[in-house]
């Protein structure tokens, strides 16, 4: 809970939603970061993350609000404005009022999702999403989805991939995963050789995770089977994250659904965890125990006070 934690929410891209979540020309209203937010993408399919309210009069633009072409209209007075929340015509005025716009926020839609920019201080974003290597080979079965609402900050949640520990205790594996974290920028890399129990037993092989920033990851499996795995990290507030795994399989696979079944179950393990921890500035660390301060550190960057 949040106050068991000691960092706001940090500064990053987010995906506020998946790119099937809402088609060329709609508009959604979405409660995130602490705050509210209108998605709305023009009938040429551009997403455009815009503050709810209109400069004009103050309507709600995401109750009633439409896209006309390229342009989202105000359901108050017809006022529109373009995918930056430029105002690009008053339906009734001569001229377009100089300050007719709304606050725009930095959008991005990669790897089907559509990111905003976060940060309060209102920085321009010093990193990208990178596209995810293998997402556009047509044979992957389309994705399955699972999402928590946890109460607990991402860096509680990221912690755990610098914490190889944790799994002979929470997930109860039988041997110490075998893990190299490194640092670099905006991306963590979590490389790990690690058996995975199935019905049919153990299987061997390699997880190799990549957290890009606090809001976004994926993960490549290579065990017996190939695995996609996409994760968005969603803060809801400076409390509660919200997780989305999106998994990519082979069609007739077997083996990928019963890794998705361990991975979720393995979330329902590290959620009690989460969300009853406290955060200590100063740990007691052992020889054993993972990178946590390595994580840490790189976590840092994500936050404008450190
Ligand atoms: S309040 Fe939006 S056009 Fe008037
Ligand atoms: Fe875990």
């Amino acid at each position: 809970m949040a106050d068991n934690f000691p960092f706001p929410i940090p500064k990053g891209w987010f995906a506020l939603m998946a790119e099937d979540e809402l088609a060329p020309g709609q508009v959604a209203r979405v409660e995130a970061l602490g705050k509210e937010f209108v998605v709305f993408r023009t009938e040429s399919g551009t997403p455009s993350v815009v503050d709810p309210y209109c400069p004009h009069l103050g309507a709600h633009l995401g109750v009633g609000g439409t896209v006309s072409g390229e342009t989202l209209v105000c359901p108050f007075h017809g006022w529109r404005f373009d995918s930056e929340g430029r105002c690009t015509e008053v339906p009734y005025a001569k001229r377009i009022p100089p300050k007719a716009q709304i606050t725009h926020y930095e959008t991005r839609l990669v790897n089907g999702w559509i990111f905003v920019w976060h940060d309060p201080a209102g920085s321009s974003p010093n990193y990208e999403i990178p596209a995810v290597p293998g997402f556009e080979d047509a044979a992957w079965c389309p994705p399955v989805r699972h999402e928590w609402t946890i109460g607990a900050q991402f860096q509680e949640l990221f912690e755990n991939i610098c914490d190889p520990a944790h799994f002979l205790y929470v997930h109860q594996t039988s041997t110490f995963p075998e893990s190299k974290v490194t640092f670099a920028g905006a991306t963590a890399r979590s490389l790990n050789h690690a058996t995975m129990p199935t019905r049919k037993g153990e299987i061997e092989g390699t997880i190799d995770a990549y957290t890009i920033g606090p809001g976004f990851g994926y993960v490549l499996y290579d065990i017996v089977t190939d695995m996609l795995q996409i994760t968005s990290s969603l803060p809801l507030d400076d409390h509660r994250t919200m997780i989305r795994h999106e998994f990519r399989v082979r069609e007739g696979d077997r083996v990928g659904p019963a890794l998705i079944r361990q991975i979720c179950m393995q979330m329902g393990q590290d959620i009690p965890i989460w969300e009853n921890k406290t955060y200590h500035a100063a740990p007691v660390l052992c020889d054993g125990d993972g990178p946590i301060a390595g994580g840490r550190k790189w976590m840092a960057q994500f936050y404008n006070d450190q």
